[in-house]
């Protein structure tokens, strides 16, 4: 996220096009007003917090893939909370599941049994390739948390220190996992990334071998091993990334890169993380876990967003031997494995399978592309599409040759358009030209049409500005 550069309106010629139907009738909203929040906001909480938009949304109300403001306003939400509401809002077994738990027992700890951790556990196992022998979680509240628990148990099972991340990498912002990110927007002047290193990042769009280079995969993961074998002891504690950079703007591992990497971080005693915190739970469509789609099998696995629809709760998946290494110290978490979030959980994972939400995934996410490709043939700005699934990103330029960031006035201007238009998308990279369009499993066809005109209508504008 970053705070938008404030800038002329671009002209707003084009009517809006009309939102795909919705039988939803959103209920009065009669909290405090708009300005009134802000006001709140603004003397009572940190200036830290940032709001996309010039006029900041007041978002009261969710059903499915549609959200909507304290007018009754309705939005095609494209971006699903930041790539954390799976199967919709308030989906209606969702919302059924935490009902019951809210009723019954909200927290205890884990110094007690209780079913909800225990069955999501065995759940969350089952999502896993059978013979990988990821089976053991750890519940914690965020990304971040489930990155520091993940260095700290690599740490503690080889004994290593060194840890290698990728550039440009986002991986939360506590003081380990913030170490780990590799975007200078989210870093502060404090000692950070100690025994971190970060490598190149495999950028076929930016970087030096691109798309057509099917040896691009191998080439980029020599710098890996070139790092460990200059930068460290020569043995490492852990590598970890993303399989698809999600605030780093849709970053895609080339093929083979993974799997050559992997084999020189284990060469060098590591352990391989893989973060799935926003490409796991079938969004990319093919498989229902990021490293799937890479033919390679992480020794840990961290998970947060999307596996609770909404609710705060993370997950390391390991390996028993791995998971092991915690016992050598006291470790707990006292939100971790709440029977609510637990509940919330669980219900969602049941929902992706019934709902086949990962096909989804695959089918609707292959019909956006290709309306994003035959756009891209129309607008000159659109530089590059990649991505998955439902896990797309959409870079924005000057000029297709010179692949210049789109500049963030042009891009203020066109992000603000999208939202009057009903549309609301997320933004990444360095340089927050990327558009980030990651929506609620849940999303239709004629929501990816209505999402494509949008797009159009705006970059039009942008394009003659
Ligand atoms: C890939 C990835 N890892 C970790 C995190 C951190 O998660 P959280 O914000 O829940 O701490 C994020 C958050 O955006 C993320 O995208």
């Amino acid at each position: 996220m970053s705070t938008m550069t404030a800038a002329k309106p671009a002209a707003t010629t084009a009517a809006a096009p009309a939102l795909p139907p919705c039988d939803h009738k959103p209920r009065p909203y009669t909290g405090p007003s708009k300005k009134e929040v802000l006001d709140l906001r603004r003397e009572f909480l940190t200036p830290a917090l940032v709001t996309y938009y010039r006029d900041p949304l007041l978002i009261v109300e969710g059903h499915m893939q549609y959200l909507f403001d304290e007018t009754g306003r309705r939005y095609l939400d494209a971006f699903a909370g930041i790539v954390t509401v799976s199967v919709g809002h308030c989906h209606p077994k969702v919302i059924d599941a935490i009902r019951e738990q809210n009723e019954r027992l909200q927290h205890t700890t884990t110094i007690y049994l209780h079913p909800n951790i225990a069955l999501l556990g065995k759940k969350l196992a089952s999502t896993f390739p059978k013979g990988s022998g990821l089976s053991v979680c750890y519940f914690t509240n965020s990304g971040s948390e489930a990155n520091d628990l993940a260095v700290l148990t690599a740490r503690a099972k080889t004994g290593n220190y060194d840890v290698i991340a990728l550039r440009n990498a986002y991986h939360g912002t506590s003081p380990t996992s913030l170490g780990l990110t590799a975007l200078a927007t989210w870093k502060y002047n404090v000692v950070h990334s100690f025994g971190i290193h970060h490598a190149r990042l495999p950028d076929r769009y930016r970087g030096h071998w691109g798309y057509d280079d099917p040896q691009a995969g191998a080439k980029y993961a020599e710098d890996v091993h070139d790092l460990i074998r200059t930068a460290t002891p020569g043995a490492v504690a852990a590598f970890i990334a993303e399989p698809i950079q999600g605030v780093g703007g849709a970053i895609e591992m080339p093929p083979g890169y993974l799997k050559a990497v992997y084999e020189s971080v284990r060469a060098a005693g590591g352990l391989c993380i893989s973060d799935e915190v926003q490409t796991g739970f079938g969004r990319t469509g093919d498989n229902y876990w990021g490293f799937e789609n890479h033919g390679v099998t992480p020794d840990i696995v961290t998970t947060a967003k999307g596996v609770g629809n909404g609710t705060p709760i993370a997950a390391v998946v390991t390996r028993p031997e791995i998971a092991q290494a915690l016992k050598q110290r006291l470790h707990f978490n006292t939100f971790g494995g709440n029977p609510v979030s637990c509940a919330q959980a669980l219900a969602t994972l049941n929902v992706i399978e019934e709902e086949k939400i990962q096909q989804r995934a695959k089918e609707i996410g292959a019909y956006l592309q290709t309306g994003l490709r035959d756009l891209q043939k129309r607008r000159r700005t659109i530089g590059d599409i990649r991505g998955r699934g439902l896990m797309l990103g959409v870079e924005l330029v000057e000029d297709k040759n010179a692949k210049q960031p789109l500049a963030p006035a042009k891009m203020a201007d066109f992000f603000e358009r999208t939202k009057d238009l009903g549309l609301l998308i997320g933004k990444g990279g360095l340089s927050g030209n990327v558009l980030r369009i990651k929506p609620p499993m849940c999303f239709t066809k004629p929501d990816c049409d209505f999402l494509c005109k949008v797009l159009d209508i705006a970059l039009s504008e942008i394009e003659k500005a």
